[in-house]
């Protein structure tokens, strides 16, 4: 049974369409396109359109939804806290209360010991921190030369200029340099394309690839190390167990920071807080944004390892903020979300939910057209 009334709203979607056409700008969509789905309504996993067409919400909106569309407890939180105050802004000495609540919960829920959480409105935003932190982090402690990023083909990471830079696809880069400099794309491991790895073992061939990266550019003047830990965009790929944890210890014997972009993959969606956790590894930052509001309002986090925070909060702090940093209305959405996941067990259930999906579309494995089930 879906949630919803048995008659649509009335919407003249003719009309919307034809508005949207002529005004909107859309992400990857041609500019003569006249396709348009307009969605209207939204309810646990359904969604229905302006036609009254019906959906399951499969990919959970930008994989996102966590807690489903209507949730009444988000929107009394949004009510409650705008009614009381939307906005204020988290500059110098100001703050508010919502913001103090869920950085508490993400520090406690840190798959490592993170003490400080920088907000931003989305996952881009926090991307471009984090390597404006292991910036600044290298320069406050003497090591100005340390600006290179590492990052790695087929990750994304958003589409600011520091984002897009990391972003190993060449699409968000073609036409829109130059993009920042001192970034160097490697090989991620991909097991199901063997193509990419010559014949050699992928996790080798990924750990050789970065060792020589290393001793080409000089680790003395390389900052960082940016990946998702699970590849989202580049189709869901999970890396062999012992890639990350090697990848860290050759990092961690350089001096040079690890990122984890868990944009995607935090708050249950693999079955933990977050995927560092699975990993077994303990990285210098944290990305997430998405599944920290599942989406009710636009909230990113960067979670900061005490002695990268240490260091980029003293002397005059951590210079650059946004206007919606700390923004109360999106953090009390934030807490009361993150509350949801506890109290519904949300965590064991994307668990048993997966497991049922996998075991089912395993069945399709045999089809000549397809190539694996992840
Ligand atoms: C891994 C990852 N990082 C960063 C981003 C960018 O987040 P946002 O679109 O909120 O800026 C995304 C978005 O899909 C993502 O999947």
């Amino acid at each position: 049974m879906k949630p919803f009334n048995a008659t649509p709203p009335l919407i003249d979607a003719d009309a919307l369409v034809k508005k949207d056409q002529s005004r909107l700008i859309h992400p990857h969509l041609p500019g003569d396109s006249t396709e348009r789905v307009v969605m209207v309504e939204g309810a646990g996993c359904w969604l229905r359109d302006a036609h009254g067409r019906e959906y399951l919400d499969a990919t959970g909106g930008l994989m996102l939804a966590h807690v489903g569309h209507g949730r009444r407890e988000l929107i009394e939180a949004v009510a409650g806290q705008m009614s009381q105050l939307a906005y204020y802004r988290s500059f110098h000495e100001f703050t508010n209360a919502p913001a103090t609540h869920p950085a508490e919960r993400l520090v406690e829920l840190a798959p490592a010991p993170m003490e400080r959480v920088y907000f931003t409105s989305g996952g881009a935003e926090a991307v471009d921190a984090a390597l404006r932190m292991a910036r600044l982090y290298h320069h406050r402690r003497g090591e100005p030369e340390r600006t290179w990023v590492l990052a790695r083909n087929f990750g994304y990471h958003g589409v600011t200029y520091g984002g897009a830079a990391a972003t190993g696809f060449p699409m968000f880069h073609q036409g829109f340099g130059p993009m920042m400099p001192n970034v160097r794309h490697l090989t991620p491991p991909m097991p199901f394309h063997p193509e990419l790895y010559g014949g050699e073992d992928p996790t080798e061939f990924c750990l050789r690839e970065l060792r020589e990266t290393i001793e080409e550019i000089g680790a003395e003047r390389i900052a960082v190390m940016i990946g998702e830990p699970i590849l989202g965009v580049a189709g869901v790929v999970e890396p062999p167990a012992d890639y990350w944890p090697r990848v860290r210890e050759l990092l961690t014997a350089h001096g040079i920071l690890l990122v984890l972009d868990e944009v995607i993959t935090s708050f249950g969606r693999i079955g933990r807080w977050f995927a560092a956790e699975r990993l077994g590894v303990a990285p210098d930052f944290i990305v997430t944004a998405k599944g920290l509001t599942s989406g009710y309002v636009p909230l990113g986090a960067l979670l900061v390892a005490d002695r990268v925070a240490n260091v980029v909060t003293r002397d005059e702090g951590f210079v650059g903020g946004y206007t919606y940093s700390g923004h109360p209305t999106a953090c009390a959405v934030a807490l009361e979300n993150l509350a949801i996941v506890e109290r519904e067990n949300l965590l064991a259930a994307a668990t048993d939910v997966g497991d049922h999906l996998g075991a089912r579309l395993r069945r399709l494995e045999e089809l000549p057209i397809v190539g694996q089930i992840r």
